[in-house]
């Protein structure tokens, strides 16, 4: 019997202003209000400015908020950067890191990535931690160990791994806001890696009880099929969580929400 119930996760990235963001908090609402089946677990990482917005018009909802990303450091001159500490204080309960759009686009590396993690679990806070095989890297056979080496990595700096609560997501790269889902035993031989890996780095029992989400163009489609492959924990959810309807539809697809 798995320990770990599903987790479904908005990822705007730089979308929604936060009048936007309002009117979707609103939309979530009403749709949760509607809902005839127990209230899954959800979480939304809005942009920054529209955090505040987001706590206010979801207080009370259960639903967690968190944010894409984090410095590394706790204070410090770094104009423009926000800290894991400050999240914390702004009612954040997990941090995006690793992203690939962070890796890709702003050239964060591997230790980065795992300095991130470590500040944010330093800060109370749960990292999500992404990773993701490129295209290339997986037609050359390297699935598996881009996965792991981009892992431990990331775990390196945690200094209690036994007892942190991270999460991680599994989101190939090729997969992210392209409308090419992996197929299922894509995602489930990948699942299977970070979970073996995680065994080997952390424990069993961090292994058990540590979350697992897909991400890479989920949408109310594909999501009642992508959520029974072994080892997928939930989504991470990005353009189709834009639309709180469609975002709570990936979460129950049977609901009328
Ligand atoms: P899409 O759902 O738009 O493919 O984005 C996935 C993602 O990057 C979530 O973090």
């Amino acid at each position: 019997v798995s320990a770990r119930s599903p987790w479904y996760v908005a990822n705007w990235k730089m979308n929604l202003t936060p009048s936007a963001a309002r009117v979707w908090c609103e939309a979530l609402r009403a749709g949760l209000d509607r809902l005839q089946e127990p209230v899954p677990e959800l979480g939304v990482a809005p942009p920054l400015i529209a955090l505040d917005t987001v706590r206010q018009a979801l207080r009370g909802s259960g639903v967690v908020i968190g944010a894409q990303n984090c410095h590394a450091e706790a204070s410090g001159a770094f104009t423009g950067e926000v800290s894991a500490e400050m999240l914390a204080d702004a009612a954040c309960r997990f941090v995006l890191v690793g992203h690939s759009e962070r890796r890709h686009l702003f050239g964060e590396n591997d230790e980065e990535v795992g300095r991130k993690a470590a500040a944010a679990v330093r800060a109370g806070i749960e990292p999500l931690i992404c990773v993701g095989e490129k295209e290339e890297q997986r037609e050359a056979g390297q699935t598996p160990e881009v996965l792991s080496r981009q892992l431990d990595r990331a775990l390196e700096y945690l200094l209690d791994l036994r007892s942190a609560d991270l999460t991680l997501a599994y989101e190939p790269v090729w997969a992210i806001g392209t409308g090419r889902v992996a197929d299922a035993s894509q995602i489930e031989e990948a699942h299977a890696i970070l979970r073996g890996k995680l065994v080997e780095i952390a424990g069993e029992k961090t292994a058990r009880t540590t979350r697992i989400l897909y991400g890479g163009s989920v949408t109310p489609q594909n999501a009642e099929k992508l959520a029974p492959i072994e080892g997928v924990d939930g989504f991470l959810i990005g353009g189709a969580s834009l639309d709180a309807a469609r975002f709570l539809q990936v979460a129950c697809p049977r609901a009328r929400c």
